[in-house]
């Protein structure tokens, strides 16, 4: 009988899918140390992987395992290489994780862009009045030009929720074919500068990669206008987090919504957290009751068809 590693909790929808098959031995393990992962995990042959990083001294001492099964459709806490060598399976959510994530970004542009923040707080300091006069910095949706770097499946969330708001989408992503981008309504971009000029609001949903890593520093958001916000919801390392903290302090962009850092959670020195053109949510993109339910049951559901060798393609991450 398969024995699965529950790696870090996950919602109960998906922890009874796997204890109530019969199938199945299954053990959770909360302590995320290495210590401790490197002692347990080389008993199991299938891990369910929320956080906690799987390196490859662990993965070295996995003589069984065949699959991970990742909560979620990012894996830079897995080293992938040694999967790779080794042939074990490496199993994602697939569109689980879309919907909330484009509503997160929508909700951080309107966070913003509405100037939100500082009305709540201005009717809970008695200052109801005061707000009416001030030079407002909020501005509408409408007509305005969206950028989306990475055009996948949070992308395609996202564009729909943008159009619905009647603006302009662009998308850069190398890697889809324009067709696909303008049956959804956008333009595709292939000129990332080009496209950081024109942009008033900039989306990042790219996985992190040698390629993304710092893909938007210093330089990038000096070709963009002072007026743009750029939301990160993708990975920290995406966008240089001291080069953003600068451009918002030397008014080189309006503002920004971080949902991801760069280390998780972010020092309490990072200067981003003091700063007040940026909005800040925990890595809680998905953190609604049904994105929760959803990616449960689906990491648990992926460990069953592998299993039953009745796996969907679309979860299955090509190494
Ligand atoms: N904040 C959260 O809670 C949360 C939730 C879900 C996903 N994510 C992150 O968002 C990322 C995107 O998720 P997804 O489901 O849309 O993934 P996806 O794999 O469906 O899409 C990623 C897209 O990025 C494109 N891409 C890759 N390299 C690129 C580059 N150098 N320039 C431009 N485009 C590039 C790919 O072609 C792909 O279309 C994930 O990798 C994950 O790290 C975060």
């Amino acid at each position: 009988m398969p024995k699965i590693a529950i790696v870090d909790k996950m919602h109960q929808d998906g922890i009874n899918l796997l204890k109530n098959n019969p199938k199945f031995e299954c053990e959770i393990i909360e302590d995320l140390s290495k210590e401790n992962l490197i002692s347990k995990l080389p008993n199991f042959d299938g891990i369910t992987l929320r956080r906690g990083k799987i390196d490859a001294e662990i993965l070295g001492k996995c003589k069984n395992l065949r699959v991970i099964s990742r909560h979620g459709v990012g894996y830079d806490n897995i080293d992938t290489k040694i999967l790779k060598e080794k042939k074990i399976s490496l199993l994602v959510t697939g569109t689980t994780t879309s919907v909330s994530p484009a509503e997160h970004i929508m909700f951080m542009i309107l966070n913003i862009s509405k100037s939100f923040n500082l009305f709540d707080k201005s009717v809970r300091d008695g200052k109801f009045d005061t707000v009416m006069h001030m030079k407002h910095e909020s501005f509408e949706l409408f007509g305005k030009k969206m950028l989306i770097v990475g055009f996948g499946r949070i992308g395609k969330q996202l564009i729909k929720r943008c159009l619905g708001f009647e603006m302009k989408v662009y998308a850069y992503d190398p890697f889809v074919d324009k067709k696909v981008i303008e049956k959804l309504g956008g333009k595709k971009i292939n000129n990332l500068e080009e496209g950081l000029k024109e942009a008033d609001i900039l989306s990042l949903s790219v996985p992190l990669t040698k390629d993304t890593y710092n893909m938007i520093n210093l330089e990038k958001m000096k070709k963009m206008k002072k007026t743009s916000i750029i939301i990160n919801t993708s990975r920290g390392g995406v966008i240089n987090e001291n080069d953003l903290n600068a451009a918002l302090d030397k008014e080189i962009i309006y503002g920004a919504g971080l949902d991801v850092f760069e280390k998780e959670p972010p020092d309490e020195k990072n200067p981003l957290l003091k700063n007040k053109k940026v909005i800040l949510s925990p890595h809680a993109a998905t953190f609604t009751k049904e994105c929760l339910s959803n990616m449960a049951v689906q990491t648990a559901q992926n460990i069953i068809d592998f299993f039953e060798n009745n796996l969907k393609e679309s979860m299955i991450v090509k190494l």
